[in-house]
């Protein structure tokens, strides 16, 4: 098994939020970063001895194979790439469900699918789902949800057909994490709802047992420990990230 200062990892989303934080937080650890985005400009200040960038779409399959011939015998694979869709659900078309369904759900498979198989054993792959999964009270982000739920689905599946390799595959389920995607969450949903961006933030906080958000690093953290040797014996898993919200 390589020391964590030899391994290498794929981040996808890597241009905000969680991904741009968990692709810091392998350099901090010692790995080397493929730091991958649709947004190029954005990937440029992570560029450095630690981490490489491309700009790549998660759904073009050319791109996908790419990022896989970078990450033949790496150790992590994080699929934090995604995009939200904000909409009332009797308005939600076919296009914009395959939209989301594209991007979050359809490109986790085959990024699973074309690189899993190309870690090295002891390696692990964290897939970004969300507590819409299980929560159906922002119902303004059905067609996301049901892009989340199924990276469930991907994440079990995988961890079964890469254990014997020795690779392990999770997926976390974020609550509130402070990103640019949860601003435009809280900016479309709110006036929907009659209130303010801040009144409605306000009252999300409330609803969580730790009264908070978390920031971008704290998930980053929970990522780093699931890909890394502490966590040797977890695989299949879909761990709850959401201050209490969430708690089965
Ligand atoms: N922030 C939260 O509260 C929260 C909660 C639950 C789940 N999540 C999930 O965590 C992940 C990261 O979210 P975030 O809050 O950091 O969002 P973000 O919008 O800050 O970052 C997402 C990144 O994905 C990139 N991206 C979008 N489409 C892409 C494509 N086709 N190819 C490559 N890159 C693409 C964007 O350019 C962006 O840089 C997402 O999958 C999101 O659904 C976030």
């Amino acid at each position: 098994m390589a020391s964590p200062s030899q391994r290498r990892g794929v981040v996808t989303g890597a241009a905000s939020g969680i991904g741009k934080a968990t692709a810091l937080r392998l350099a901090r650890e010692g790995a080397r970063v493929l730091a991958v985005d649709v947004n190029g400009g954005g990937l440029a200040e992570l560029e450095g001895e630690a981490i490489e960038t491309l700009a790549a779409d998660v759904t073009d399959s050319k791109h996908r194979q790419t990022i896989a011939d970078w990450a033949d015998g790496a150790h992590y694979l994080v699929n934090s790439a995604g995009v939200v869709m904000v909409k009332p659900i009797f308005e939600i078309t076919v296009e914009d469900w395959r939209r989301v369904q594209t991007i979050n759900a359809e490109a986790t498979f085959f990024l699973c699918q074309a690189i899993g198989p190309r870690l090295a054993a002891g390696g692990a792959i964290v897939n970004l789902s969300s507590s819409s999964a299980k929560f159906a009270t922002t119902v303004e982000v059905a067609a996301y949800a049901a892009s989340k739920t199924t990276i469930l689905s991907i994440t079990r599946s995988f961890a079964y057909a890469l254990a014997a390799r020795r690779v392990r595959v999770n997926a976390i389920l974020p609550g509130i994490v402070d990103t640019p995607m949860q601003e435009e969450v809280l900016e479309k949903v709110a006036p929907m709802r009659g209130l303010t961006a801040d009144e409605w933030r306000e009252a999300r906080n409330r609803a969580v047992p730790l009264g908070r958000g978390s920031s971008a690093d704290e998930c980053a953290g929970l990522i780093w420990f699931l890909l890394s040797d502490e966590a040797p014996y977890m695989t299949g898993q879909a761990i709850n990230f959401t201050g209490g919200l969430v708690t089965w």
